[in-house]
């Protein structure tokens, strides 16, 4: 499960980098690459918790799906990926039996969620 949680970080930090570079506008290319940062350090956090119980991260992702080229598209794919995050993280918290575990999914948890807010302030204003 944490090896799940990893990779999907690893697919988030490069979609987001990756985007912030591509979009046009200074505000949500400024708030991407901010998060992606973010998505890197939820790596850091797993990868520890998976090597202190006897694992190897895994670095197997899927191809990418970045959304498209256009802004719109991208803030699209950016909550629905958060929105993915936020739901296999409420699944791991429940099903998994180990309190630093546990703590530290509920932290990353909180930030998803934080994310998917902040992609959502700047789709929205994308369409007024
Ligand atoms: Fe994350
Ligand atoms: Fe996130």
């Amino acid at each position: 499960m944490l090896n799940e949680d990893f990779v999907k970080e690893i697919e988030a930090s490069m979609i987001y980098v990756r985007n912030a570079f591509i979009m046009p506008k200074c505000d949500p290319s400024r708030v991407t690459e901010a998060i992606s940062i973010y998505e890197m350090r939820h790596m850091n956090w797993l990868a520890e918790l998976i090597v202190k119980r006897g694992g190897k991260p895994s670095m197997e992702h899927k191809a990418l799906d970045f959304g498209g080229d256009d802004l719109n598209g991208q803030l699209e794919k950016q909550i629905a990926l958060e929105t993915e995050a936020i739901e296999r993280y409420k699944r791991h918290i429940e099903l998994i039996d180990d309190a630093e575990v546990v703590g530290v999914l509920r932290h990353i948890l909180d930030e998803e969620k934080r994310h998917r807010k902040e992609f959502r302030i700047r789709l929205e204003k994308l369409q007024k």
